[in-house]
């Protein structure tokens, strides 16, 4: 369907069967059933829209960008730079230079954590995160600990998983915290954190605010004025754009304070045998030839989310994780983790005494794909005193049908395994 198509809907309703039909990847059997595609929090499916645009960039368009003087190089810097733009309205950054590409949310998070982490911290300064971060929120945040000897703290997350444990935060909240960085909506347990809030108690002591955006970019409105945050990251490959793009907003005068990430071509203003100047941001973070075909798709993708609108897919996210959460509980002997009211599009469970990778590898067999194992937030797991669950997580292209299914395949792996 076309984006002008879309456009039109948002009037009216949403024609959701349609705006599947432009993913032609979930219009395939899997093992003879049909594909029904429940991993979209590792990695979404991106429409027909999104594949054309980096055709036609590779077709037509295709040179590096900024340093030639062709025609080819000068509308390959405008489609990067324009990419560029459109990030920045689609987050309400002040200004496209508030916008660095990367390759995804886990390099943006190394990069401030190497960049701003270095400069700024020293021994007894402490980085709260909280229990529930992913991997990429923590790693790199520990080997700049090992580095600065700054300290890691942590905002306890409440033992079934519910979210943050709120009434501890005054305690952690102290002058000795100079960075939060914090997951919006976690991966693994769909809890929404109050991320507004957090940023505001950051700010109130000085300290920066990043917030950790992979699951919530594609999904929610972002406003990140409104949020307060000096830093959001995200990734291209989880809103339906390509795989290797994604970036960070940070707050212009963060930015400008900044030392670059990596060295290369295109960061610098002069360099000579001795000395070198670097550009102003967001091209001083952004050394070697960047990824412009992935921009380029990120754009498409975004216009294409937008064109649904971003109020109806958090509707729609909303209803068919209510349904899921619902309907699996009405299957009984089944434990599901996290809150028990609003969540982000993600439902983490187990079946009474069935391993998680083990119920995941017979629902593939009927078609069904579900990510098992830790997802990526091992301490939180060894914390819900479980080595994994299995997870069901959901996108606008989703339908309870697909729901049905995917019940009908667990009914029949407990049979499997013996539990009913
Ligand atoms: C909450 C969260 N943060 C960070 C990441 C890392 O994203 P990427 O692998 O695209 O860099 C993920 C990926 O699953 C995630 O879910």
């Amino acid at each position: 369907m076309s984006v002008e198509l879309l456009e039109q809907q948002r009037k009216g309703a949403v024609d959701w069967a349609s705006i599947r039909s432009d993913f032609p990847i979930l219009d395939q059997k899997i093992n003879g059933h049909q594909l029904v595609y429940f991993d979209s929090a590792a990695s979404s499916q991106r429409p027909r829209q999104v594949i054309e645009a980096i055709r036609e960039y590779y077709e037509r368009d295709h040179a590096n960008v900024h340093r030639g003087i062709h025609e080819l190089s000068n509308r390959a810097t405008a489609a990067y730079e324009g990419a560029r733009e459109r990030v920045a309205r689609y987050f309400n950054a002040a200004s496209s230079s508030e916008i660095i590409f990367t390759r995804g949310a886990t390099e943006s998070l190394n990069l401030l954590a190497s960049s701003w982490g270095q400069a700024n911290l020293k021994p007894g300064d402490q980085i709260l995160l909280t229990e529930m971060e992913h991997h990429s929120n923590l790693v790199p945040w520990q080997m700049l600990a090992q580095k600065t000897g700054a300290e890691l703290v942590f905002l306890p997350v409440l033992d079934e998983g519910e979210g943050l444990d709120v009434s501890r935060f005054d305690a952690f909240f102290t002058p000795r915290v100079k960075v939060l960085s914090c997951v919006h909506i976690s991966n693994s347990l769909g809890v929404i954190n109050p991320v507004k809030e957090l940023c505001l108690r950051a700010k109130e002591l000085g300290a920066i605010s990043i917030i950790d955006g992979a699951q919530s970019a594609g999904h929610a409105s972002i406003d990140v004025q409104d949020l307060g945050c000096d830093f959001y990251v995200f990734s291209g490959h989880k809103m339906c754009g390509p795989t290797g793009i994604g970036g960070l907003y940070g707050r212009l005068e963060r930015l400008a304070a900044m030392p670059p990430y990596h060295g290369g071509g295109e960061m610098i203003d002069e360099v000579d045998y001795d000395s070198v100047s670097f550009k102003a941001p967001p091209h001083r973070f952004e050394a070697g030839t960047p990824n412009m075909a992935g921009a380029v798709g990120l754009h498409a993708a975004i216009d294409y989310i937008e064109a649904i609108g971003r109020e109806a897919i958090v509707a729609h996210d909303a209803a068919i994780t209510k349904y899921a959460f619902e309907s699996l509980q009405n299957l009984g002997g089944v434990k599901i983790f996290g809150p028990r009211g609003d969540r982000g599009a993600v439902v983490s469970f187990l079946l009474e005494d069935v391993n998680a990778n083990d119920l995941v590898e017979y629902v593939d067999k009927r078609g069904v794909a579900l990510r098992g194992g830790h997802h990526c937030t091992q301490p939180l797991m060894k914390k819900l005193g479980v080595p994994g669950t299995a997870r069901a997580s959901f996108y606008f292209y989703n339908q309870r049908e697909e729901v049905d299914l995917m019940i009908d395949a667990l009914q029949r792996a407990r049979r499997l395994f013996g539990k009913g």
